[in-house]
């Protein structure tokens, strides 16, 4: 697996590949990586000859008070990983690369990248939207896979791909989870051993109030509930929202396949999680 950080280098190996009739698929990373970011890359092995895994801490999604300084940053250990697991390429552009002097040009959005984490982080997925964009548009990939881990993410960017004209499918690849039910997160490394204990509540009530919608208990009635617990369980609860899975808006009731997505503050870490609630079981 060889790494490259230029725009040049990165359309020479891609050319090159797509001559020979290769399918590009695409696992865009910012570093520090665990088996969720490693499920993305399998997930893009099996379905297409060539995998690019990208590697870009991008600046422009974290706001003024959030970790972007101390970020965990090791690009040898996640190269090694990327590799591992299949990679064919790892895309490693620097700040300077990607958001050159004079760039004036960011993506504007509605619609699912409202609320929710975006009420939140301001700014955040335009930051993300931006930096998506000029990854697809880099790499021309055939697919790009992204993580129900961040499902207002994944939905954010089916939306920009479709509304600006890209040809890049989007994969969703399911939410790779510790025994407890923790998602794995590069964050879960900020917590310490009594979060840590504390931390698989948020799964946890996810899927008992899935369990109550799909019970047919009433919405409002299910997540007050959810609320409830989350509130006890950790230090602040930002939501706890049913959003219809395809276009996050918002629902009273399971009339259709619905998300259930919440975001809790634990100690100095933000977690985030969410569970489909579909209508059969
Ligand atoms: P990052 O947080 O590094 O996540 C990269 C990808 O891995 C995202 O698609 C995310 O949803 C997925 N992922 C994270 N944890 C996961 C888990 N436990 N199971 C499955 N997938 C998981 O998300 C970003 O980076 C950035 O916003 C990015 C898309 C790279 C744009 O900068």
């Amino acid at each position: 697996m060889r790494t490259v950080r230029t725009v040049a280098d990165l359309r020479r190996t891609l050319d090159a590949w797509r001559a020979e009739g290769d399918a590009i698929a695409l696992a865009p990373t910012m570093g520090a990586l665990h088996g969720g970011h490693l499920a993305l890359v399998s997930l893009a092995r099996g379905r297409a000859d060539r995998v690019v895994a990208s590697l870009f801490v991008n600046p422009r999604q974290f706001g003024p008070s959030e970790d972007f300084a101390r970020y965990p940053r090791d690009e040898a250990r996640d190269a090694a990983l990327f590799r591992d697991a299949g990679a064919d390429l790892l895309y490693a552009p620097d700040a300077e690369a990607m958001y050159p002097d004079g760039f004036a040009t960011t993506v504007s959005l509605a619609g699912p990248a409202l609320g929710l984490e975006a009420d939140r982080r301001p700014g955040f997925f335009e930051g993300v939207a931006t930096a998506v964009v000029k990854l697809l548009t880099r790499t021309g990939a055939d697919e790009a896979v992204f993580g129900e881990k961040d499902y207002q993410q994944l939905v954010v960017v089916r939306r920009l791909v479709s509304d600006l004209d890209l040809k890049t499918r989007i994969v969703a690849c399911p939410t790779v989870r510790e025994a407890d039910g923790l998602a794995l997160s590069s964050r879960n490394a900020y917590l310490d051993a009594a979060e840590r204990v504390r931390a698989p509540a948020l799964h946890a009530t996810l899927r008992a109030t899935a369990a109550a919608l799909r019970d047919g208990a009433p919405a409002g009635e299910a997540l007050r509930g959810g609320r409830n617990v989350l509130e006890d369980a950790f230090d602040r609860l930002d939501y706890l929202e049913l959003r219809d899975a395809a276009t996050l808006a918002p629902m009273d009731g399971l009339d259709r396949t619905g998300r259930l997505l919440a975001a809790v503050r634990l100690g100095a870490t933000r977690l985030i999680d969410n569970v489909a609630v579909d209508l059969e079981g």
